[in-house]
C-alpha cells in the first residue's frame, strides 16, 4: 500500500473563543481562547483539527506522488490517524478510506481551483435559521442596524466636485418603467394558484435554452436570455413547486434543452418544511408559488476553465444575472420575485440528491402572485408597487 496526501488542503491557524462561567468566577473575563490548526479539505464534509506535528507531516507528503509509508517522517500510527480522518489517502483503500479516496478523485477530476473549492465547501450552511440570527444580532430594522453597527461607509464617496460633470437626462420608455417596478417581493398571495401559462413562460424566459449550437455530437452550446462565462451555461434550475395549476406540488428538475419538468422524490419532512429550511426559515419567501434553487454544474465550467482563478467567481456571478432576468420577467408578467443567498445549501443538496463536488446550490429565487397586503417590509420608495397607506 502507498500513500499520498489529498490535493486541495488549506491549513488555517484558528482561534475559538467560548464563554465559560468557571473562568469568570475565577477572575477571568469569561472568554476562553483556544488556538488550533484546522485542515480545510473540500472532499471532507467538515474541517479537521490537526496537531502541529500532523501539520508538519502533511507538509512532507506529496499530493501527486504515491510513496511507501515507511519513507515518510511519520510513524505507522501517525499515518493511520491521518488516513482515518481522510487527509492522507491510500492507493488501495477499503471502508471509509475508500469513500474519501473516491470523493478526492472526483474533486481532482472536476478541475476546481483550490481556493474556489475551499470557499465553496466551507461556506455552505446546514440547519441555519437566518431569521433568528438576524433577530439575535439586533439588526432586524434599519434603525436597529444603525444602532448596533454604527454608520456604514458612505454610499457615494465624496469626489472633487469641480472635476465632475452632469450627464443628459433621457426620455423614459416602457423598459425604464419596468425597471422601476422591479422590487424584491416578500408578500406572496397563496390564496390562488399560478396559471400554468405564466409558470411555463417564466421558466422559458429565465432558464430555457432559446437555441442550441451544435459543434459536434458531444459539444453543444445553449443560447439563453442571460449571459454565461464561456457560453457554458452551468446553471440548472431545481424547483420547489407549491401552487401551480395542473402541477402536483413537489420537487422537480427543469430540463433547459426540452422545456420539460422531471419530478423528483418528495421530501420526507413535507414540502413546506423543506422550503422553510431551504431559505433559512425566511417565512416571507416560503409561500411563493414556485421557488428555484440555482444549482450550477461546476464541472461544466471548469471543463474549460481548468483550475482557473476566476472559475468559481464566474459561476457565482451567473446566478446574479439569472436572478435579474427572473425579476424582470416576473415584473413584466405582473408577478412578484425574489432572490436569497441565505440558504441551507447542504439541506438542498440532500433534498435534490446533488453531488456537492460537482454541483451546489448558490441561491434560491422564486416568483408568484403578489399579495395585496404588505405584511413584511419591501423597498418601494417610489411607490411603483405599493400605494402608501396614509
Ligand atoms: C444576492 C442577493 C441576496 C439576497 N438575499 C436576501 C435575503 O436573504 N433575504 C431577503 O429578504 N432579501 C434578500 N435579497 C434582496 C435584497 O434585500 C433587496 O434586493 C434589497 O433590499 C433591495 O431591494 P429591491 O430588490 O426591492 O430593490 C437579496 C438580494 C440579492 C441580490
Amino acid at each position: 500500500m502507498s500513500i499520498r496526501r489529498c490535493e486541495i488542503l488549506l491549513l488555517e491557524p484558528r482561534e475559538e473563543v467560548v464563554f465559560q462561567l468557571q473562568d469568570l468566577l475565577s477572575g477571568g473575563n469569561g472568554m476562553v481562547r483556544t488556538l488550533q490548526w484546522v485542515a480545510l479539505a473540500p472532499h471532507l464534509d467538515a474541517p479537521v483539527v490537526v496537531s502541529a506535528h500532523q501539520r508538519e507531516i502533511l507538509g512532507t507528503l506529496s499530493p501527486s506522488q504515491w510513496v511507501e509509508p515507511g519513507d515518510s517522517i511519520a510513524t505507522v500510527e501517525e499515518i493511520a490517524a491521518l488516513i482515518d480522518c481522510g487527509l492522507v489517502l491510500e492507493s488501495v483503500a477499503v471502508g471509509p478510506g475508500r469513500d474519501h479516496q473516491l470523493r478526492e478523485q472526483r474533486l481532482r477530476e472536476s478541475y476546481w481551483h483550490p481556493l474556489g473549492a475551499i470557499l465553496h465547501a466551507f461556506t455552505r450552511w446546514d440547519n441555519v435559521d437566518a431569521v433568528k440570527n438576524t433577530e439575535d444580532s439586533g439588526t432586524v430594522t434599519a434603525t436597529s442596524m444603525r444602532e448596533v453597527l454604527g454608520p456604514p461607509p458612505l454610499m457615494t464617496v465624496p469626489a472633487a466636485e469641480e472635476h465632475s460633470f452632469s450627464l443628459p437626462d433621457s426620455e423614459q420608455n416602457a423598459f425604464d418603467s419596468l425597471l422601476l417596478r422591479r422590487a424584491t417581493c416578500r408578500n406572496f398571495d397563496d390564496s390562488r394558484p399560478l396559471t400554468t401559462d405564466l409558470f411555463s413562460r417564466m421558466l422559458r424566459r429565465v432558464f430555457a435554452a432559446q437555441a442550441q449550437v451544435k459543434v459536434s455530437d458531444d459539444l453543444v452550446f445553449f443560447k439563453k436570455n442571460s449571459p454565461s462565462g464561456g457560453g457554458l451555461h452551468p446553471m440548472e434550475a431545481y424547483l420547489m413547486i407549491q401552487q401551480v395549476e395542473g402541477i402536483t406540488p413537489g420537487l422537480y428538475r427543469y430540463l433547459a434543452d426540452s422545456h420539460r419538468l422531471l419530478p423528483l422524490p418528495t421530501p420526507d419532512q413535507g414540502l413546506r418544511d423543506f422550503i422553510m429550511e431551504s431559505v433559512g426559515q425566511q417565512h416571507w419567501f416560503a409561500n411563493a408559488h414556485c421557488l428555484v434553487a440555482m444549482v450550477p454544474r461546476f464541472d461544466r465550467t471548469f471543463w474549460k476553465y481548468r483550475r482557473h482563478a476566476k472559475g468559481y467567481r464566474v459561476v457565482t456571478l451567473e446566478a446574479g444575472h439569472l436572478s435579474q432576468t427572473l425579476y424582470l420577467s416576473a415584473t413584466d408578467l405582473g408577478l412578484g420575485a425574489f432572490v436569497t443567498g441565505a440558504i441551507n445549501e447542504k439541506h438542498l443538496e440532500r433534498g435534490f440528491g446533488l453531488d456537492p463536488i460537482q454541483q451546489g446550490a448558490l441561491a434560491v429565487c422564486g416568483f408568484g402572485w403578489r399579495s395585496t397586503r404588505m405584511l413584511t417590509a419591501e423597498l418601494d420608495p417610489l411607490e411603483q408597487v405599493w400605494e402608501r397607506a396614509d
